[in-house]
C-alpha cells in the first residue's frame, strides 16, 4: 500500500517519520507541493492521498486524482469548505479530516494570553525591554478573582473550563446543548445575556455558522459588564471587529484576546517584515498595549501536529483497507 502526502511542512517531517517507523509495511512519499492538478500526477500508483492546504480542492484537482486511480482524500486538518463537495461526490471520493487534533492546545492559549493581559503583560515586558523596571503602573488582575463566561462548552471549552478551575476563577457557561459534566457542577446560565452581565472574561468557543457570524457585537458588547475582556481564539467572523475596535477605544472593553482574525487569510502565516502591512485594521490591534494578537497558532504544538499527521494516515491506510475509521466524514 503507498500513500501520499501533499504540503508536509517541516514541522510535520518529524510525526511523519514516528508514524512511518511504526508502520513499515506501507510505503510513504510526500512533497512539500500544495495539490494542484500538475501535483496530482506526483501520486500515480498510490492508493491514497494526505493533504492540508487553504487552496480550494477544486473538480479539475479531484478529477486529476480520480484519474490516478485515487479516489480518497484524508485531510490533516477539520474544514472541509474548501473541497468541491459536489464534484467529490460524483466522483466517489472518501473524505477524512481531524476534528479533534488536541483541544488542550487551543484552550491553554487561552488560558495563558487571558492571564497575561490580566497582569498587563505587553505593557510591562516592553518596560522591561527598555530597562524600566518600575512596578507602577503596570498592576495586574489575578485569575481567581474573575467571572469567565465560556460560550460553547465543546471539547475546547470544556477543557478551558478545567484549567481556569484550576486558577480559581468562577466559571458561567452557555451552550445550546448541555453537556451533562458542566450541567452537573451547576455552571450553567439559561442564557447569553446572563452570561454576558455576570462576566468578567468572555471567551467563545462555537463554531462559525450562520447564526453565530458576528454574535460578538455592539448589541451584544452592550450588554456586557463595563472594562469586560474577550477572548476569540475559535474563528474570526464570530466577532464584527468594528464594533469590538469602538468597545476598545471607548473602555466598554478592557482587553481582547484574538488568535482568529475575519480577514486572515493571506495575512497569517505570511512575514510581513519590511514589506507594506495589508491591513491598517489589524495593525491598530497589534499596536495596542491591551491586545494581544496571535496568528491562529492556538493549535501549533507539536502534539496537535502529530495528531494530524498520524489520525490523517491512520485514516488513508483504514480506507484503503476498508475499515472505519472515526473521522469519516458524511457529506
Ligand atoms: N485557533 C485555533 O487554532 C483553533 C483550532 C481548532 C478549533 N478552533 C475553533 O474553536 C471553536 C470550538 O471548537 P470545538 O472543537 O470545541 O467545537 P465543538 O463542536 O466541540 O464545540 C462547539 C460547541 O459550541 C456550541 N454552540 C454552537 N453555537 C452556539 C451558540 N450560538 N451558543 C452557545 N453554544 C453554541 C455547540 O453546541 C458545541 O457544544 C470552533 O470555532 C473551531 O473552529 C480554533
Amino acid at each position: 500500500m503507498k500513500i501520499f502526502a501533499y504540503g508536509i511542512r517541516d514541522d510535520e517531517k518529524p510525526a511523519l517519520q514516528g508514524w512511518e517507523t511504526a508502520h513499515p509495511e506501507i510505503e510513504v512519499a510526500y512533497t512539500q507541493e500544495l495539490l494542484t492538478t500538475e501535483s496530482a500526477k506526483e501520486a500515480a500508483g498510490s492508493d491514497g492521498v494526505v493533504v492540508y492546504q487553504q487552496l480550494p480542492y477544486t473538480r479539475e484537482i479531484l478529477q486529476a486524482l480520480a484519474d490516478e486511480g485515487i479516489h480518497q482524500l484524508s485531510l490533516r486538518n477539520v474544514g472541509i469548505d474548501n473541497i468541491d463537495l459536489k464534484a467529490a461526490k460524483e466522483l466517489g471520493f472518501k473524505i477524512s479530516n481531524v476534528a479533534a487534533y488536541s483541544p488542550n492546545a487551543i484552550a491553554e492559549h487561552a488560558a495563558i494570553q487571558l492571564a497575561r493581559v490580566l497582569r498587563r503583560s505587553k505593557e510591562l515586558d516592553a518596560k522591561v525591554a527598555k530597562h524600566d523596571l518600575r512596578w507602577a503602573p503596570t498592576i495586574g488582575r489575578e485569575v481567581r478573582m474573575q467571572t469567565v463566561g465560556i460560550i460553547g462548552t465543546g471539547r475546547i471549552g470544556r477543557v478551558l473550563i478545567q484549567i481556569l478551575q484550576g486558577f480559581g476563577a468562577k466559571i458561567v457557561a452557555y451552550d445550546i446543548f448541555k453537556n451533562p459534566d458542566i450541567d452537573k457542577q451547576g455552571l450553567y446560565v439559561d442564557s447569553l445575556d446572563e452570561l454576558y452581565a455576570q462576566s468578567d472574561v468572555i471567551s467563545v468557543h462555537v463554531p462559525s455558522v450562520k447564526e453565530n457570524i458576528h454574535m460578538l457585537n455592539k448589541e451584544s458588547i452592550a450588554k456586557m459588564k463595563d472594562g469586560a475582556i474577550l477572548v476569540n481564539v475559535a474563528r474570526g467572523d464570530l466577532m464584527d471587529t468594528d464594533d469590538v475596535i469602538a468597545a476598545l477605544d471607548s473602555g466598554k472593553l478592557s482587553g481582547l484576546v484574538m488568535d482568529v482574525y475575519e480577514n486572515e487569510v493571506g495575512i497569517f502565516n505570511e512575514d510581513w517584515e519590511g514589506k507594506k502591512f495589508p491591513d491598517a485594521r489589524l495593525a491598530d490591534l497589534i499596536a495596542r498595549p491591551n491586545v494581544l494578537v496571535t496568528p491562529h497558532t492556538a493549535f501549533y504544538t507539536t502534539k496537535a501536529v502529530l495528531e494530524m499527521v498520524h489520525q490523517s494516515f491512520d485514516a488513508a491506510v483504514a480506507f484503503v483497507n476498508g475499515t472505519e475509521t472515526r473521522n469519516t466524514v458524511k457529506y
